[in-house]
């Protein structure tokens, strides 16, 4: 991964999620939302909590952690998504700023949450090492990914569509692979490697609902950034036969796909003990 360059990507990253902040709302929000619950148990977010929720979009985990009158902080690299998350959430902190260089002291939290962020992060693990950094001893980390592409049909779906009709090796900003943490392995490997104990890796089971058959082909060509930009450097023939089948592929499926996820969680250790 060391011959990537990841300023590059992270540029890519940023531009795309500068100009879908928005749409992005209206594609994904129904089934990046299913995992909030979970996520914030395995962070033990509860009434008091002082909490980070890194890559926050619009803003949903911060919220949803408000929600049990937890003491939240969003934060994010787009202004765009911060933007946005001021707007869905009034009164709660949204800032914006950069998982891998964190604009707060060490020992600011008791929890970090990641809702779909590492996947798009070009070092995730120096991501990791800020969110060890900020939290106090004993503080909790959770971050979510989506499962492999034969478990997450949106992904699966889309992706094979492109492979099977056109090509994936085009030239878009290369970065880290988007499903390296779906392996769970992988997952408590980098949380062992940033120091945090006590990890659990499971899996949540999550749906998404689409309006219509051409919706997962909509949501990606213009809510998404890394399968954006896929679609986009087809030849328009090819794309319309990569729709083509996206489309026969949802309705087949009756416009009901399997989303599940991955759910890591860390302790960072107390001094003495590991709780
Ligand atoms: C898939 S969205 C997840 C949004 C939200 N957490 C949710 O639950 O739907 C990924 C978010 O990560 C943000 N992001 C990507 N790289 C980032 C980085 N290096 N630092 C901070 N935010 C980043 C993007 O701007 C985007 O808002």
């Amino acid at each position: 991964m060391s011959n990537l360059d990841l300023n590059a990507f992270r540029q890519f990253e940023h531009d795309g999620w500068q100009q879908i902040a928005a749409r992005y709302h209206a594609g994904f929000a129904a089934v990046t939302t299913q995992s909030i619950t979970a996520l914030l148990d395995a962070a033990r977010v509860t009434q008091g909590t002082r909490v980070l929720d890194v890559a926050c979009g619009p803003g949903y985990v911060a919220s949803a952690a408000t929600a049990r009158g937890a003491v939240a902080t969003g934060i994010d690299f787009s202004s765009e998504m911060v933007e946005e998350a001021c707007g869905r959430h009034p009164g709660i902190d949204f800032r914006e700023g950069d998982a891998e260089a964190l604009p707060f002291l060490d020992s600011s939290f008791d929890a970090i949450v990641t809702n779909f962020g590492m996947l798009h992060f070009g070092r995730p693990e120096k991501a990791l090492e800020e969110g060890h950094r900020v939290l106090r001893p004993g503080g909790r980390i959770a971050f979510t990914v989506w499962d492999t592409p034969d478990k997450a049909r949106g992904f699966g779906i889309v992706l094979g569509a492109i492979q099977r009709n056109g090509n994936l090796n085009v030239p878009i900003a290369p970065g880290p692979p988007f499903f390296r943490f779906s392996d769970p392995e992988e997952s408590r490997r980098v949380l062992t490697a940033a120091g945090f104990v006590n990890i659990a890796v499971t899996h949540i089971t999550q749906t998404w609902l689409l309006p219509s058959p051409d919706a997962l082909f909509d949501v990606m060509y213009h809510g998404s950034v890394r399968n954006a930009a896929l679609l986009r450097a087809q030849k328009p023939d090819i794309l319309e036969k990569i729709r083509d089948e996206i489309r026969a592929e949802v309705e087949r499926m009756g416009n009901e796909l399997p989303m599940p996820s991955v759910l890591a969680s860390g302790t960072v250790a107390n001094s003495g003990s590991d709780v």
